[in-house]
């Protein structure tokens, strides 16, 4: 029998710790007891999991003592403060945040590329950010055939990226404008419905977004390739679930279509849906609550000689999220280094 774990999980009544909830019950992760963690604000609340009613509690380093694993998905400042506290109790945290996903000695991993690096883990183990996942994904297979020039990466992302009040404001934004009432906008920097927004994250100097720059340095981190040439545009758009990217590569050699599709069909954790000619490409709506990062509308780049398009999309909360850390853990166990 495997090795059964007290998990503690921060940020339960989120739409990421809901999702938490479904995976370790569709994958059946070996827990022993689950601790269901957040603010004052939802403590009281309950969560079902396994049949049973689990009631959430308020988050205090006393709920990390005896956890063999923690997953910190609340938010960066309160990663900050809890994944030390979760190691120093003798936890693992898997921390969602951007917290530590650029500390020295902190895997940062997508297993089905770079699950080796979790062996040095220092009990911090950071997972990417939800648009990051899927494209190192479908860039991993081409690695092996070809060395990667230049990737282009543009991004439709949806509202869930943002949260559970994110959400809602998109909802609560279209019921507005349909009964002719103003609208409120509290969690993007412009209405959200019937838009889309090319700001995701702060602005930084240099004209990107945060979360354009994370797609740069955290591609190169789990890659294993410090020098990648990776510019991106994050653009936000009035979608309930499930990232979208379009993403152009350029390499040292010509790969036809059917090369790279061929690479994909090989590559655990990737669905290719390529045959649009009639419908047979993924969109956000086809690719919410499903496990894989699913890659079509594959083509040579005309405006380039070595160059490839495609589109990838995947559940932001899923392979994004709650699917990746549990995903670690599986591939932590197996491997004995948990
Ligand atoms: N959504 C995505 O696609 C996605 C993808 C990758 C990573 N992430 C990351 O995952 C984290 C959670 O995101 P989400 O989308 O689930 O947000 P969310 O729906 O807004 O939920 C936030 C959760 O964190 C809890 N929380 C907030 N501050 C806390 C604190 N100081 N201590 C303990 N719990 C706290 C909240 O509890 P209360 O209910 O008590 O307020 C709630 O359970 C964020 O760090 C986010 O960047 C999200």
């Amino acid at each position: 029998m495997s090795r059964e774990l007290t998990i503690a999980l921060v940020g339960a009544s989120g739409v990421v710790g809901a999702e938490f909830l479904r995976t370790m019950e569709e994958r059946e992760t070996p827990v022993k007891e689950l601790r269901l963690l957040a603010t004052s604000r939802s403590a009281g609340q309950t969560r079902r999991f396994r049949g049973e009613e689990l009631t959430i509690e308020e988050t205090t380093p006393a709920a990390f003592e005896g956890a063999d694993v923690a997953f910190i998905s609340a938010s960066t400042a309160a990663s900050q403060e809890l994944c030390p506290i979760a190691r120093d109790a003798g936890a693992v945290a898997f921390d969602d945040s951007s917290a530590f996903r650029q500390a020295p000695g902190v895997p940062l991993v997508v297993p089905e590329v770079n699950g080796v690096d979790l062996r040095d883990h220092a009990g911090i183990i950071a997972t990417p950010n939800c648009s990051t996942v899927p494209l190192v994904l479908a860039l991993w297979p081409l690695m092996a055939e070809r060395t990667i020039r230049r990737v282009i990466a543009d991004t439709y992302q949806s509202t869930s990226g943002a949260g559970t009040a994110a959400m809602a404001e998109l909802t609560d934004q279209i019921g507005a404008l349909m009964d002719e009432r103003p609208v409120v906008i509290e969690n993007f920097p412009k209405q959200i419905a019937f838009n889309a927004i090319p700001q995701v994250d702060v602005f930084q100097e240099d004209g990107y977004t945060k979360e354009e720059w994370k797609m740069l340095v955290e591609s190169r981190k789990i890659l294993h390739q410090p020098a990648l040439p990776l510019s991106a545009t994050c653009v936000r758009i009035p979608t309930l679930v499930s990232h979208a990217i379009a993403v152009h590569v350029d390499f040292d050699a010509p790969l036809a279509a059917a090369e790279a599709r061929a690479l994909w069909g090989g590559q655990a954790g990737l669905t290719v849906v390529d045959d649009p000619v009639n419908g047979g490409y993924p969109t956000p709506l086809d690719c919410a609550a499903q496990d894989a990062v699913f890659v079509g509308r594959a083509r040579q780049d005309v405006s380039s000689p070595n160059g490839l398009a495609f589109w990838c999309v995947t559940d932001n909360l899923r392979k994004g999220a709650a699917l990746n850390i549990v995903q670690m853990v599986e591939w932590m166990l197996e491997d004995g280094c948990l």
